[in-house]
């Protein structure tokens, strides 16, 4: 989603916002800009569209100097056009401000200012910002950006320039994240420390309410209040530990990412798995022994396809450690108000931890005195920091928009944490040594469930023209179903369904004909012929069926019109072998249709907006 990176120094400033830029692209975005301030005023430039444009708008009429703001903007208020990207200027051009969030109230201090005569030049609601900056300045920026953010209701990450103060950026946030990056030759303000990695070398993260001053010799942080704050220096390098760009010969990070995955669980597991104990163990859990004993029960928070590893999730608690779980959409859970007894405790499941409904879910159930959890890709994010406790997936960066191996490490977190939560009640110690046991051999199978890469190849040629095409499983792969629609809607743009395949009869099977494929999760289990005859029922309909299946089912293989092979691992670990083929299929499909599959239209990488 949108991004910031505004730096202060010694260097010239342009070839550094625009590499900050470039760090935060695979968060999805449709504008750019960027402005410089020096004694002669502010500069700016803005293109629609990607950051190749505003390169060559910076090609065409260059900008120097060593101070400036820039954005990429995802489009919220107005259409994705030069003048509603970021920076934007007051109506003297003497202030720039770029913006991440949304201001509730705009229409009305938008009002207020056009009755004062102000008059405004995009339709976004960052511009009202810009304006009560300029009107409530009288010497100080930061004086006048704090009495601004007071004004307004919603959420916020800002920087702000300011001709009469050239060299100087001040920084705002509320609800939306800001770093200050600190470096050998200037400072810096982004909203993601990725931004940071070519310049910075310590980072602070700025809390809410609180509003920063980077100039090129120093850094203050500052309470609303005007009290400064102590606050602590992180090493870049260990928190944006993964920084890679490079895709090692992939055409795509998401291939890249789908590949990642053997070494991703691996990393997930590393020095979790206790043999001895027949167990796993946590370090960041936060959880006393009488503590982890008492969780009586489990509200499971997220979106998208977190949500999907959830999902996954409930079914491994309920069998495992024997918990009830409830999966709730973060969205729909921060305006409710459930009733929820004292010993339930709230797991936030996020890859990027700066999911705006997921952070508010989390910080509702911890207003409530709940005990929150967290389970999180990126250190340093913000669920990472609010949850009471959590486990990292330490899956690396992922960058493709489609996320793939956050997903079946978030799933693999998951399983350990119900082994664990389970050795605390009811598993034997010879039951969780035998799940340590297949847990340890889950890289291995995931390895060779990408050699379905192939035949899913084939199968992709033969179905990339249809208009929709169904998913469908049972139990432990119902969410799986779900997780294989939406990565085909996210990249391909053809409309997909995930169903358990017992509901298609209630409803869905009506879509059924020729023209309509479903994809079947049919490995061996307890529910494999029940699937077996919702995959009959289809067939009777003369719907082509494509079965995600052991290799050697030749009852799969009589009845599909096509076998993409998984291999057999226990049924608790299937939802993770069986996303690989899905990942795949989804990821040709997109290739066949033209799409760009790393940056799917109307999409962003990391959500921060409600
Ligand atoms: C996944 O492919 C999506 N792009 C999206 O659904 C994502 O999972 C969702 O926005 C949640 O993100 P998070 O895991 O970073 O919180």
């Amino acid at each position: 989603m949108c991004g910031i990176i505004a730096f202060t120094g010694s260097l010239d400033v342009i070839p550094i916002l625009l590499e900050g830029l470039r760090r935060l692209e695979y968060r999805g975005y449709d504008s750019a800009g960027v402005a410089t301030v020096d004694e002669t005023g502010i500069h700016l430039r803005k293109r629609s569209g990607r950051i190749t444009e505003l390169a060559r708008a910076l090609d065409d009429e260059p900008l120097t100097g060593v101070c400036g703001i820039s954005h990429t903007r995802w489009a919220t208020h107005g259409p994705a056009t030069e003048w509603n990207a970021h920076p934007h200027l007051d109506e003297a051009a003497d202030f720039a401000v770029v913006h991440n969030g949304v201001i509730e109230n705009h229409l009305q201090l938008r009002q207020q200012l056009e009755d004062d005569g102000v008059v405004f030049r995009s339709d976004t609601d960052t511009e009202v910002l810009t304006h009560l900056v300029a009107k409530l300045w009288s010497g100080n920026l930061v004086e006048a950006v704090t009495r601004a953010t007071e004004l307004v209701r919603g959420t916020y990450g800002v920087a702000v320039i300011c001709r009469h103060e050239p060299g100087t950026i001040v920084g705002a946030r509320l609800g939306s994240p800001l770093v200050i990056g600190i470096g050998p030759a200037g400072h810096s303000i982004a909203s993601d420390p990725g931004a940071l990695a070519n310049h910075a070398e310590k980072i602070v993260y700025l809390a809410d309410r609180q509003i920063c001053q980077i100039t090129p010799e120093g850094w203050t942080v500052w309470t609303r209040d005007a009290v400064t704050v102590d606050c602590r220096m992180h090493d870049l390098r260990q928190v944006v530990d993964t920084i890679d760009d490079d895709l090692n010969g992939f055409p795509h990070h998401m291939l890249k990412e789908i590949y990642e995955q053997p070494e991703a669980l691996t990393n997930a597991m590393r020095g979790r798995l206790d043999e001895a104990d027949a167990t796993a163990h946590f370090g960041g859990l936060n959880l006393d022994p009488r503590q982890l004993r008492g969780v009586e029960r489990i509200i499971m928070t997220a979106c998208g396809t977190s949500y999907h590893a959830g999902l996954v999730g409930e079914y491994l608690f309920e069998e495992l450690a024997r918990i009830p779980v409830e999966v709730e959409y973060a969205s729909e859970l921060r305006y409710r108000n459930p009733p929820v007894d004292r010993n339930t405790i709230t797991l936030a499941i996020t890859q990027s931890g700066e999911t705006a409904d997921t952070l508010a879910a989390l910080r509702e159930s911890k207003r409530m005195g709940h005990t929150t959890l967290a389970i999180c890709n990126v250190v340093g994010s913000s669920i990472a920091r609010e949850a009471d406790g959590g486990v990292y997936l330490h899956a690396g960066t992922e960058v493709g928009v489609a996320s793939t191996k956050a997903f079946t490490s978030q799933v693999c977190v998951l399983a350990m944490l119900a082994v664990y939560f389970g050795r605390t009640r009811h598993l034997s110690a010879l039951q969780g040594a035998r799940l340590i046991d297949e847990l340890q051999a889950l890289p291995d199978a995931v390895r060779e469930a990408l050699r379905c890469h192939d035949v899913v190849k084939q199968v992709a040629q033969r179905h990339a023209h249809a208009r929709n095409i169904l998913y469908l499983g049972r139990q432990y792969l119902y969410p799986v179903a779900l997780e294989g629609a939406l990565k085909l809607k996210e990249i391909s743009y053809i409309h997909a369904e995930g169903y358990p395949a017992a509901e298609m009869k209630h409803g869905p099977i009506a879509l059924v004909d020729e023209e309509t494929p479903s994809v079947f999760l049919v490995p061996r289990g307890q529910v494999f012929d029940k699937v077996m005859s919702n995959m009959q029922e289809i067939k009777a309909r003369r719907g082509p069926v494509i079965a995600i299946a052991s290799p050697a089912d030749r009852e799969v293989a009589r009845v599909a019109d096509d076998v993409i092979p998984i291999p057999d691992v226990p049924e608790w670990l299937q939802p993770i072998v069986a996303a690989i083929p899905l990942q795949l299929l989804a990821y040709e499909i997109s290739l066949l249709r033209g799409c760009d599959v790393d940056k799917p239209r109307n999409l962003a990488k990391s959500v921060t907006v409600e």
